[in-house]
């Protein structure tokens, strides 16, 4: 096209692709987080997160769900190790209620919170299952949100000191760990957009939250590595490769904005570079105060970066700024999109993480999630979710294409599991290998789990 606009992917051939094409020591699981499945929120001591007061704030959420039931994983937890087991993982990536443990956030320890991951963790390992353990995916201790949340300096300090207790007492058999989930939409999402809790629009709270959360990573790592011996300690954060929706210098210049914006500010302080300095320009007074003792822990080398992956922003200059970044994310006309109405674009993986490998040169990745929303439906007791098989497939084959290019990939996770409670979606967003009817609690494997299952165990 004459203005450079990007084009579509071509999708019209679905790879065929075996788990004996990747190494052999591969990790292939499945992705889960405690509020998206737990439930049983006022149950056995747990403490209320941010989660749990974003939810029942009218209007906040599609239908004014919440997920004070979800999955009631909290209960039919050993169901679940049976779907797992019956989906052939070795590999299962789930979230710790920060809140079950500390109730408070901090001071007194829950016991029965402790039970809870205790025996999840044993049941994985007698099923061959290795546990990928984050502790920290959205949910917050309400308590410590009291106290000003990710903005406090000192939730950090609390965050290492639950990340030292979780240690202490699963350490010895846990050994990859996951500090923090997205930090990006903990950040933006819930503090400048407002649509993730805590529901706030200011982007100096939402910058200076990225700093603590980053702050709170480094300070964690070290007591991870001390308490639970010979572990893999990473972090987890969430790609979206930018790419000009023209070749106008203008698109260019947006994007690279938009690349600062969503991936620089997290990859370059996570690999020790501090923040990206066009982007703390662009910020100016926003930005935060930056210390370099700091900057270093933030920094602390890692054994691997967990990378999420869905989707790419094309993106095109705009006066209106989103994220005060002036960048606009366009739709590319033709283009297949997921229910969530993001584009479906596996190059965009590929890229990035050849990308990510040149530029940050990390020991190894992760793919910690992806997957799709579809609308699924039940017909005679089967889901024939071929959009979604197709959607793995391609990902899977931009994976072992990233590979072939020296990217020191290690394993790959499904986003998800099974349905859940899709944050400010509710559950109308069904992104599972298995489908779960939220009225018996009932979970039924999809075409695409059943083709996950095929592939791992050839
Ligand atoms: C990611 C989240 C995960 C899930 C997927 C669809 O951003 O980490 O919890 O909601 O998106």
């Amino acid at each position: 096209m004459s203005n450079g606009a990007v084009e579509p992917a071509n999708l019209s051939e679905v790879p065929e692709i075996k788990a004996a094409d990747f190494p052999a020591n591969f990790v292939w699981g499945s992705a889960t987080a405690a509020y998206q499945i737990e439930g049983a929120v006022r149950e056995d001591g747990r403490g209320q997160s941010i989660w749990d007061t974003f939810s029942h704030t009218p209007g906040k959420i599609e239908n004014g769900e919440n997920g004070d039931v979800a999955n009631d994983h909290y209960h039919l937890w050993p169901d679940d190790v049976k779907l797992m087991q019956n989906l052939n993982l070795n590999g299962y990536r789930f979230s710790i209620a920060w809140s079950r443990i500390f109730p408070q956030g901090k001071g007194e320890v829950n016991q029965k919170g402790l039970d809870f991951y205790d025996r999840l963790i044993d049941t994985l390992l007698a099923a061959n299952i290795q546990p990928f353990v984050t502790l920290y995916h959205w949910d917050l201790p309400q308590a410590l949100q009291d106290k000003g949340g990710w903005a406090n300096r000192d939730t950090a300090n609390y965050f290492a000191e639950y990340a030292e207790l979780i240690a202490r007492k699963f350490g010895d058999r846990v050994k990859n760990w996951i500090t923090h989930n997205e930090p990006f939409v903990a950040t933006m999402m819930g503090n400048y957009m407002g649509v993730h809790a805590p529901g706030l629009h200011d982007l100096r709270t939402a910058l200076q939250v990225s700093y603590n959360l980053l702050l709170s990573h480094g300070m964690a790592v070290p007591r991870l590595r001390e308490y639970s011996p010979n572990c893999q300690a990473g972090i987890t954060l969430v790609l979206n490769p930018a790419y000009p929706a023209t070749n106008s210098s203008d698109d260019a210049e947006a994007a690279r904005r938009f690349d600062g914006f969503f991936n620089r500010w997290f990859l370059d302080p996570v690999f020790g570079k501090g923040f990206p300095a066009d982007m703390v320009e662009l910020y100016g007074e926003a930005a935060p105060e930056m210390q370099s003792a700091d900057l270093q822990t933030m920094g602390v080398p890692l054994d691997f970066l967990g990378v999420n992956y869905y989707s790419r922003a094309v993106i095109k200059a705009a006066s209106t700024k989103e994220g005060g970044i002036g960048a606009e994310q366009v739709k590319v006309a033709g283009a297949q999109r997921t229910a969530m109405d993001w584009e479906v674009y596996p190059a965009a993986l590929t890229e990035m993480l050849v990308r990510v490998k040149n530029e940050y040169n990390p020991a190894k990745i992760y793919i910690t999630e992806n997957g799709a929303a579809y609308e699924d439906r039940v017909e005679n007791g089967r889901v024939h979710d071929v959009e979604r098989l197709n959607y793995l497939k391609h990902h899977f084959a931009a994976v072992k294409a990233a590979l072939d290019r020296g990217v020191p990939m290690a394993g790959y996770f499904a986003w998800s599991l099974m349905d859940n409670f899709e944050w400010s979606y509710g559950y109308g967003k069904r992104f599972g290998l298995t489908y779960v009817d939220y009225q018996t609690q009932q979970r039924i494997i999809k075409d695409s789990g059943l083709w996950y299952a095929n592939f791992i165990q050839q």
